[in-house]
């Protein structure tokens, strides 16, 4: 028998995972669990990378990614945000965000530090912050503010080996953007006490009915201390690709990409030139992912919205749903069930996100429009069938 780590052996495979596991179990099923949006990226993006495989542009890249591909990043920032990042010195390519979130916790965390993440939370950061042999000291807070979390609790939470803070906004799975005065609150207290800010930004493309969003690093004093996280996954609806990056002070990333070498050596080459495609500007390639989601979000809310028990909470951003399911009486992991069992709904128990979301389910609508009316009906059924 092959002797397992002590570190492999503290994580918990994920509820979302056994969740979409038993669905995969049943017959017709209405999979409401994962992140993956079943729109297709426009064909301009798979031709690119399809090109890049017939003619042989399949070897390794740098480390940090091909530099035609940094650089398209590091106009799309300027394009975008108007921030200024060096293509050589300040941006690495990574296989997908995840791997931009675990090699900066690797390049950053030593043994017993701590990264304070706000619940409600993606469930892999706990993990990597674990893998690093770190501690993630995570803030709920039951009762307080709605599917969010509040400062003083994040200041309360600093002590002497606090090194990051991780702020996702828009959030998976609350579907809301943190408010500016939170931001600004939160950069202050990252700059009182010299902490690092990893901002996950990966849903800042699917942001409903104009709300504003600015990222923490527009502030002033933040962009030196923030590690910017984004990927291609959501925007371009190119999860399977892997492609994620890294925007972030020169002595991290530099750290980062000799880590990298160790790691992956570098994302798929033709992932990579998709990329330059899906970023370089010539057509918006996302622009109807917003149109799209917001009918489908919209034909969600109008479906839940006025079934007895349970309480949908309108998303500003992403393509998460919560809904409050605290007056059926179950928990969230015996409704997941239940509703997986009686009506072929496979749903996320809000557990999964901390223990204040125990109150909440989430509802991926990553499907077609016809499915989602399939799982309304579905759920309104199951509903009614308990309210009784
Ligand atoms: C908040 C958040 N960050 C990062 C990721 C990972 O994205 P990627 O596919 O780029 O690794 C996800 C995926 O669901 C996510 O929800």
């Amino acid at each position: 028998m092959i002797p397992v780590s002590a570190v492999a052996n503290s994580i918990e495979s994920s509820l979302i995972r056994s969740i979409f596991n038993l669905a995969k179990q049943l017959d017709d099923v209405v999979d409401f669990t994962l992140g993956d949006p079943d729109v297709q990226p426009h064909l301009a993006i798979k031709n690119a990378a399809c090109e890049s495989i017939q003619q042989g542009k399949t070897r390794y890249s740098q480390n940090a990614g091909l530099l035609e591909l940094r650089q398209t990043i590091s106009q799309y920032y300027k394009r975008k945000e108007g921030f200024d990042y060096d293509p050589v010195t300040e941006i690495m390519v990574s296989v997908g965000a995840m791997e931009g979130l675990y090699l900066a916790f690797l390049a950053m965390l030593n043994l017993d530090d701590e990264v304070i993440i706000p619940a409600p939370y993606y469930v892999n950061y706990v993990q990597m912050v674990q893998l690093c042999h770190a501690k993630p000291i995570i803030v709920d807070n039951p009762g307080k503010e709605e599917l969010s979390f509040s400062v003083e609790d994040i200041e309360k939470a600093i002590t002497s080996k606090t090194k990051a803070i991780i702020i996702n906004t828009p959030s998976n799975p609350s579907g809301k953007i943190i408010p500016q005065e939170k931001i600004k609150a939160l950069a202050d207290i990252a700059k009182k006490y010299d902490l690092t800010v990893i901002a996950d930004e990966v849903y800042k493309c699917l942001i409903y009915d104009g709300t504003e969003f600015k990222s923490i690093v527009a502030i002033e004093g933040m962009r030196e201390r923030t590690v910017l996280i984004n990927s291609l996954s959501k925007e371009f609806c190119m999860t399977g690709y892997r492609i994620g990056y890294v925007l972030a002070p020169s002595e991290l990333i530099a750290a980062m990409t000799k880590l990298q070498e160790n790691v992956a050596a570098c994302a798929p080459l033709p992932s990579q030139y998709a990329a330059i495609e899906a970023l370089s500007g010539k057509e918006d390639y996302s622009k109807n992912m917003v149109e799209i989601f917001t009918k489908r979000r919209n034909v969600l809310y109008e479906g839940l919205k006025d079934l007895p028990l349970i309480k949908a909470h309108q998303p500003e951003a992403t393509f998460y749903m919560m809904v409050d399911i605290s007056e059926t009486g179950m928990t969230s992991l015996e409704f997941a069930h239940a509703i997986l069992e009686k009506a072929h709904v496979a749903v996320v128990p809000g557990i999964a996100y901390g223990k204040s979301c125990d109150k909440y389910v989430r509802i991926a609508f990553t499907l077609e429009e016809d499915r989602i009316k399939e799982g309304i009906n579905r759920i309104s059924h199951f509903i009614n069938s308990i309210a009784k």
